[in-house]
């Protein structure tokens, strides 16, 4: 059985202002009537998919639930971080959490905030890499690079992907490189980038925490045996939680181990890091432009127009390459070159306050 194990924890402040500290993006419907968050919970259902299990902070518990509802997804579990340690305690505590229910069990690990349109695509990608899941692989999905990206991890590949996408071996995993290094891996054309989605037996997981980061085992083990049931969250405990060194699943695991592969996965993916992603994956006209709410374009290019709130209009008239978007309380006008400077607004706001 595959388990999907969401990672609901970010805030998202490239997407300000529509992702808030308090509701951040992937509970936001930003493209179509669907949030990100469920959009993923429904990628992942079907046959050979049990329940999802998502990982949360008790913040976030009512919309996962509430949301999840909508879509009518019963979720497996509800896991709640006392305070988010990054991603390799939350994917250790969902492989430790899932072992003890079943022993052969398969983790699928994936973000809530990404767009990935074709989900039969993607789910097919998943059966092939069930196939090295049974070799003992942690398996990742390859996307071919199109930039010297330095956010993303890059997966060295053994040798030339096949025809069929099945897996390959990897040489290395090489998380947030800069940007030279980055522009050597492109150019190499040896190198995928990683899509942040990991396919695995939780008993290999566990496994490979205890050979390469040993110290998170402990104190995550301990928040689960501490874990209290609440109103059907399972709240890890927050002392031993709070022990758990802070670090990501790439940097802990992923650069260190050797049973790594890859997908190759050649459907449209997007990490939607900014709003320059957003209109790249929203549904643009001629011009390039995307408009969303009440939003109007005139005579605009390579923009992106959208107005989240009732009876704001927003009109944009002869923009080039503009970001503009108003929602009750605040507009963001920026040029689309400065998309990933939209955070810097997020702290200046903070500075004020
Ligand atoms: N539950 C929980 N708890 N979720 C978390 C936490 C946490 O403490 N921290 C992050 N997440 C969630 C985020 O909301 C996101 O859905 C996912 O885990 C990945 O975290 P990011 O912080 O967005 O990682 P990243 O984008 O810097 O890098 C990862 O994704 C890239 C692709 O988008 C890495 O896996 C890269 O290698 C990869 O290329
Ligand atoms: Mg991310």
């Amino acid at each position: 059985m595959i388990y999907p194990t969401i990672l609901c924890g970010g805030s998202g402040t490239r997407l300000w202002p529509l992702s808030r500290k308090s509701y951040p993006k992937q509970f936001v419907p930003l493209l179509g009537e669907e949030t990100l968050f469920q959009a993923s919970a429904r990628r992942l259902t079907g046959a050979g998919y049990a329940a999802p299990v998502v990982l949360t902070n008790s913040d976030f518990r009512f919309i996962v639930t509430e949301q999840l509802a909508a879509v009518g997804i019963d979720p497996g579990a509800i896991l709640i971080e006392p305070e988010g340690r990054n991603t390799a305690p939350a994917v250790l505590a969902a492989a430790l959490h899932l072992h003890a229910i079943d022993a052969e069990a398969v983790l699928l690990v994936a973000p809530s905030d990404h767009a990935i349109p074709d989900a039969a695509a993607f789910q097919a990608a998943v059966q092939r890499g069930l196939a090295a899941v049974d070799q003992g692989q942690i398996v990742t999905f390859g996307i071919t690079p199109t930039r010297p990206e330095t956010g993303y991890g890059y997966l060295e590949l053994a040798h030339a992907p096949e025809a069929s996408e099945a897996p390959v071996a990897l040489t290395r995993f090489v998380e947030k490189p800069d940007l030279a290094r980055a522009e050597e891996m492109v150019a190499a054309g040896s190198f995928l980038w990683n899509a942040g989605i990991f396919l695995f037996r939780a008993a290999d997981m566990i496994a490979a925490f205890e050979a390469h980061a040993p110290e998170v085992l402990a104190p995550v083990r301990a928040a689960l045996a501490g874990a209290q049931t609440d109103l059907g969250f399972l709240r890890l405990a927050p002392e031993p939680w709070g022990l758990a060194p802070e670090i990501s699943l790439d940097y802990a695991v992923m650069e260190r181990a050797a049973n790594l592969s890859a997908v190759p996965f050649s459907g449209a993916w997007s990490d939607l890091g900014g709003w320059d992603a957003v209109r790249a994956a929203g549904p643009e006209d001629a011009t390039g432009t995307v408009t969303s709410g009440a939003a109007t374009a005139i005579d605009c290019t390579a923009s992106l127009l959208r107005s989240e709130s009732e009876g704001l209009e927003l009109v944009g008239i002869g923009l080039d390459n503009i970001i503009a978007v108003a929602t009750n309380d605040a507009v963001l006008v920026a040029d689309m070159s400065r998309a990933q400077d939209v955070k810097k607004a997020v702290e200046a706001l903070k500075a004020r306050k």
